[in-house]
C-alpha cells in the first residue's frame, strides 16, 4: 500500500508554494520568448497522440517541483498498488482492477489468491459470439427477424461511457445498427426512444452494475412492459433481454436468463466500466473487432502509465499539471475542449470520471482535507464553445485551465471544413497564451482608421491579458485505438491527482444521501395527505406539488 501522506506536509508542496508566487509573475509569452526549444521540452507523445503542455505557467523547475511531490506523495508506489490488484478503494474494501478488462495478452492479475484474468476473457468471449449471433442475423427476435435497434438502459457509469465511445466512433458503425441510450427516470426519455424502435427487431441492454439503480430498474420495468404489450409472451424476453452486471441475484428476479448475462465484477468502478460488460452496446454498434482495439488502445496506454518514469509519464503529467493551478492559483475549475463533433460527450463522461472520483473532502486518514481537490469539469465541442462561453475564458476574472483535443485527420473531408476547424484549435490556444497588449490593440484602431477619442474609449474592452494555460491534444485519426488511449490517460490522470491528494479516488458515498431521501420521499408523494416530515420549505415545496398537479 502506498503512503497516506498529506501533500501539504511536504517539502516539494512548501516549495511548489513559493515557487508559484515567482511564477504568477511570469507571462508564457516571454517563457516562449526566453526559449526557443519551449515546444520540444514541453511536449510528449504516445502512438499517435501529441502532447503539448509547453503552454502552461511552468518552466522546468515548475516540473522537477511539480515531479519531487509526485514522489514524495507515493505516485510510484500508487501505480505499483493498482497494478498489484491491492485493495486500495479501502472504504468498500475493493481492488481497483479497470486495467484488468483490457489486459488483452491475459498476464495474470491476481487477486486474493485467484487470477482474474480467466474470467475477464471469458466474459470476453461470450460478449464477442454474442456479437457475431447478433450481427450475422443467427439471434432472431420473436418474430424471426434480426436485431437492429439496440437500446442500452443504464445511467451514470453504465451510460456515459458507452454513450461517449459510440458517439465519438459513429464512423464505425455497422451498416444497419442503431443504438440508443435511456438513463434519465424521466419518463420522456424511454417514452421517447420506445417510439423510434419496434419490439420485434430491439435488444434491451440492462446495464447496472448493482442492478438496483432506482432509475434503471424503472426504465428496464417499462421497457418489459412495453416489450409484453405486444409480444404477449414471456417466453420471448429471453430473445431482447440482456443484462450487464456483477449482480445475478437480482438480474435473475428481473426475469432475464442468467445465460444473456453478461457478468463484470465489485473491482470495476462503474465510472471506469465501459471496458468490461458494460462496453457491450459498443461492441453490438461497431463491432468486436473495433471493441477489442479500444480496449488495446487503453491497454497500451496502461503499459506506458506502469513502466514509464515519472517524467515521461503523460497522465502523471496531466495529473501534476492539473494539480499546479488547482492547488497553486486556486483555479477550481478545468475545461476539455474537443475539436470533433463525434467527441461531443467526451467532456460530459469526464465530468463524471473526475468529479465523482476526486469530489472529495476526507483524506485517506479521515480527516478533513485543507487544500483543493477535484475540480469542476467541463466542457463543449470547439468551435460551438468558443461562440458560447470562450469569452469569459479570454477575458473573465477567473483562470480556466483548458485541454484542447483535435484529430489530425477528419472522418468527413469535406471541402475545407478541416482545415477551418483546425485553425480555430490552432488560433484559440495562441490566442489564449499570448493575449493582445494595448499597443497592438491601439495600432490595429490606427490602421481602421478611429479617432484618439474613440480608442481611448474602446481600448480597455479590447485588450486581452492573454497568460491563459491550456494543453493540446493532437490525435493523428480518431480510431477506436487512440480513443481508448486518450480515456485510459485521463482516468490515470484523476488516479495520479487523488494518490497525491490522498483521498479515495473509488468510492462515490456523496451520491447516495439524496438517493435515500427520494426514497422516503416517494411514498409521501403518492399518499395525499398534507406533508409535514421535513422543512419548511420542502414540505412547502411538495405540498404546492400536490395543489398544482390537480
Ligand atoms: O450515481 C452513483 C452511481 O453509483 C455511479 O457511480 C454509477 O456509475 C451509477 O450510479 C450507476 O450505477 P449502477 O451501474 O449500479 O446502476
Amino acid at each position: 500500500m502506498f503512503p497516506k501522506t498529506n501533500p501539504t506536509a511536504t517539502k516539494a508542496w512548501q516549495q511548489l508554494q513559493q515557487h508559484a508566487e515567482k511564477m504568477k509573475q511570469t507571462h508564457l509569452r516571454n517563457l516562449f520568448k526566453e526559449d526557443a526549444d519551449r515546444f520540444k521540452k514541453f511536449t510528449l507523445s504516445f502512438e499517435d497522440i501529441l502532447f503539448d503542455y509547453s503552454k502552461n505557467i511552468i518552466t522546468e523547475e515548475t516540473r522537477t517541483q511539480l515531479l519531487a511531490l509526485a514522489k514524495e506523495c507515493g505516485v510510484e508506489d500508487g501505480i505499483k498498488a493498482m497494478f498489484g490488484a491491492e485493495k486500495i478503494n479501502m472504504t468498500e474494501n475493493r481492488a481497483v482492477l479497470h486495467v484488468a478488462l483490457r489486459n488483452l495478452s491475459g498476464s495474470p492479475i491476481v487477486l486474493d489468491g485467484k487470477d482474474v484474468m480467466p474470467d475477464v476473457l471469458g466474459v470476453l468471449n461470450k460478449m464477442e459470439s454474442f456479437c457475431n449471433r447478433i450481427h450475422s442475423g443467427e439471434w432472431k427476435g420473436y418474430t424471426g427477424k434480426p436485431i437492429r435497434y439496440i437500446v442500452n438502459i443504464g445511467i451514470g457509469g453504465s451510460d456515459l461511457g458507452p454513450v461517449m465511445v459510440t458517439e465519438a466512433l459513429k464512423p464505425y458503425w455497422r451498416p444497419g445498427m442503431q443504438p440508443y441510450f435511456v438513463s434519465n427516470v424521466d419518463g420522456t426519455h424511454i417514452a421517447e426512444t420506445l417510439k423510434k424502435v419496434n419490439p420485434e427487431e430491439t435488444l434491451f441492454l440492462i446495464a447496472s452494475k448493482t442492478f438496483t439503480t432506482q432509475e434503471t430498474m424503472t426504465n428496464a420495468l417499462t421497457a418489459r412492459a412495453w416489450f409484453l404489450e405486444h409480444a404477449k409472451d414471456e417466453a420471448h424476453v429471453a430473445k431482447h433481454f440482456a443484462a450487464l452486471s456483477t449482480n445475478e441475484k437480482s438480474v435473475k428476479e428481473f426475469g432475464i436468463d442468467p445465460a444473456n448475462m453478461f457478468e463484470f465484477w465489485d473491482w470495476v468502478g462503474g465510472r471506469y466500466s465501459l471496458w468490461s460488460a458494460i462496453g457491450l452496446s459498443i461492441a453490438l454498434t461497431t463491432g468486436f473487432e473495433h471493441f477489442k482495439a479500444l480496449l488495446e488502445g487503453a491497454h497500451a496506454v496502461d503499459e506506458h502509465f506502469r513502466t514509464t518514469p515519472l517524467e515521461n509519464n503523460i497522465p502523471v503529467i496531466m495529473g501534476l499539471i492539473g494539480l499546479w493551478y488547482g492547488n497553486f492559483f486556486g483555479t477550481g475549475t478545468e475545461a476539455i475542449l474537443p475539436y470533433d463533433q463525434y467527441m461531443h460527450r467526451f467532456a460530459a463522461y469526464f465530468q463524471q470520471g473526475n468529479m465523482e472520483s476526486n469530489g472529495k473532502y476526507v483524506d485517506r486518514t479521515g480527516k478533513a482535507v485543507t487544500y483543493e481537490t477535484g475540480p469542476v469539469v467541463w466542457g463543449e465541442p470547439g468551435t460551438n464553445g468558443q461562440h458560447a462561453f470562450y469569452q469569459l475564458i479570454h477575458q473573465g476574472t477567473r483562470i480556466v485551465p483548458c485541454d484542447f483535443i483535435a484529430p489530425a485527420i477528419s472522418h468527413n473531408p469535406i471541402g475545407d471544413h478541416h482545415v477551418k476547424l483546425l485553425s480555430n484549435f490552432f488560433a484559440q490556444t495562441e490566442a489564449l497564451m499570448n493575449g493582445k497588449t494595448a499597443e497592438e490593440v491601439r495600432a490595429e484602431l490606427e490602421k481602421s482608421g478611429m479617432k484618439e477619442e474613440e480608442i481611448k474609449a474602446v481600448m480597455p474592452y479590447k485588450v486581452f491579458t492573454g497568460n491563459r494555460p491550456t494543453n493540446s491534444f493532437l490525435v493523428k485519426e480518431i480510431t477506436p485505438r487512440s480513443l481508448g488511449s486518450l480515456v485510459a490517460l485521463y482516468e490515470h490522470k484523476i488516479f495520479v491527482q487523488g494518490v497525491i491528494w490522498n483521498i479515495y479516488s473509488f468510492d462515490q458515498w456523496g451520491v447516495e444521501l439524496g438517493k435515500q431521501l427520494a426514497n422516503k420521499i416517494l411514498p409521501e408523494l403518492v399518499s395525499n395527505d398534507a406533508v409535514t416530515s421535513h422543512d419548511a420549505s420542502t414540505n412547502g415545496l411538495i405540498n404546492a406539488w400536490k395543489q398544482m398537479k390537480k
